[in-house]
C-alpha cells in the first residue's frame, strides 16, 4: 500500500507518551472486558505487533503500511476490508503498565481513542478493559449504545482471533525449548507409501529440525513446520502459485526452492530433508 507525504505529515508534532487525560476530553461511550487465557508478555508483543493485523484479523483490516515504530509503538496506514476506506491508526505503549491508546489519527472515525488496560487475572490468565472514546458526544444515548454494541462486538472478533495467535506462539516458544532439549533422530518412517494421505500435513521432528510433510504438485514435499519470523505455523500456510508458503501470521512468503523469504524480513528456512520411498514405506531422511 503506498504512503505519501500527507500520510507522513498526518503525524507531525505528535507526542509518542499517551495522554491519559485526552479521555476527558473526549466523549465515553462505553467498555469491553474480557479474560483470556494468556500472558502479559504475549498480550504486550501482540499489542507492537502492527504486521499481523490483515492477516490474523481479515475482517477488519485488509492491508497495512507502518509509518513509524519504536519502543513507544507504531503509526500506520490501514485499508479497512471491502473499500470502507483507509485510516491513519497510532497505537502508543506504557509497557511497564501494560496500557495502550490507539488513536485513529486520520481517514474513517478520525479522533476516535481506544484505552486499553491489560492486568493480570485472579486464577490465572489476563484480563483486558478496552475503553471507547469518540472524539464528539454522540447525538444520543441510543447512538453511544449502538455504536458501543458495534465496537464490543469487533473487539470479541479481534481477542478471539488474539487468543488462538498469543497461545500458538506461546505453545510454539515451549516447543522450541523442548526441541533444543531432546535427541532427535536423523530419520523418521512415515510408513506405508500408499497409506499416506494427501490431504494432510505431517510433521517430522528430526535432528536438523522441526518440518512439515506435505503432497504438493504430485509428489512429496517437505519445509520448516516453524516460521523463522516468530514461529507461525507455515505447516498451516497456504502454498501460492508462485512456490512459496505464507505464514498465516504476518504473511512472509518463503520460496520452497532455496528457502529465502520474498522481501528478505527474515532468515531463511532451513534446508529441509528429503523424503525417500524405501521398500514401500517413506523415509524423512535429514539432509
Ligand atoms: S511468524 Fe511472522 S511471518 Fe511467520
Ligand atoms: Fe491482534
Amino acid at each position: 500500500m503506498e504512503l505519501n507525504q500527507a500520510d507522513l505529515r498526518a503525524f507531525d508534532g505528535r507526542s509518542t507518551q499517551i495522554d491519559r487525560d485526552a479521555r476527558n476530553r473526549l466523549a465515553y461511550i462505553g467498555n469491553y472486558r474480557r479474560a483470556l487465557s494468556s500472558n502479559l508478555a504475549r498480550m504486550m508483543e501482540n499489542a507492537y505487533d502492527w504486521e499481523h493485523l490483515p492477516f490474523v484479523h481479515p475482517g477488519s483490516f485488509a492491508e497495512i503500511a507502518v509509518i513509524d515504530q519504536g519502543a513507544w509503538g507504531w503509526r500506520s496506514k490501514t485499508a479497512l476490508p471491502n473499500q470502507a476506506g483507509e485510516q491513519l491508526v497510532e497505537l502508543l505503549v506504557d509497557r511497564p503498565n501494560h496500557y495502550w491508546a490507539t488513536t485513529i489519527v486520520g481517514g474513517v472515525g478520525a479522533g476516535v481513542q481506544i484505552h486499553t488496560q491489560a492486568s493480570e487475572a485472579v486464577g490465572g490468565g489476563i484480563e483486558v478493559d478496552v475503553g471507547f472514546y469518540l472524539p464528539d458526544p454522540p447525538a444520543d444515548e441510543a447512538q453511544g449504545r449502538a455504536m458501543a454494541a458495534m465496537l464490543s462486538a469487533q473487539y470479541k472478533t479481534l481477542y478471539d482471533e488474539d487468543e488462538a495467535l498469543m497461545r500458538g506462539r506461546q505453545d510454539a516458544l515451549d516447543a522450541k525449548r523442548d526441541l533444543a532439549s531432546h535427541a532427535w533422530p536423523d530419520a523418521i518412517d512415515l510408513g506405508p507409501v500408499d497409506r499416506l494421505d494427501r490431504a494432510e500435513v505431517y510433521r517430522a521432528r528430526l535432528s536438523s529440525g522441526d518440518f512439515a510433510v506435505r503432497w504438493h504438485e504430485n509428489r512429496w514435499i517437505t519445509h520448516a513446520a516453524v516460521c523463522p519470523h516468530m514461529l507461525g505455523p507455515l505447516s498451516a500456510g497456504e502454498i501460492g502459485q508462485d512456490g512459496r508458503v505464507a505464514c498465516p501470521w504476518h504473511g512472509y512468503r518463503f520460496s520452497l526452492t532455496d528457502g529465502t523469504e520474498q522481501e528478505g524480513r527474515c532468515r531463511a528456512l532451513p534446508r529441509p530433508p528429503r523424503v525417500i520411498n524405501v521398500n514401500g514405506r517413506h523415509k524423512v531422511v535429514a539432509d
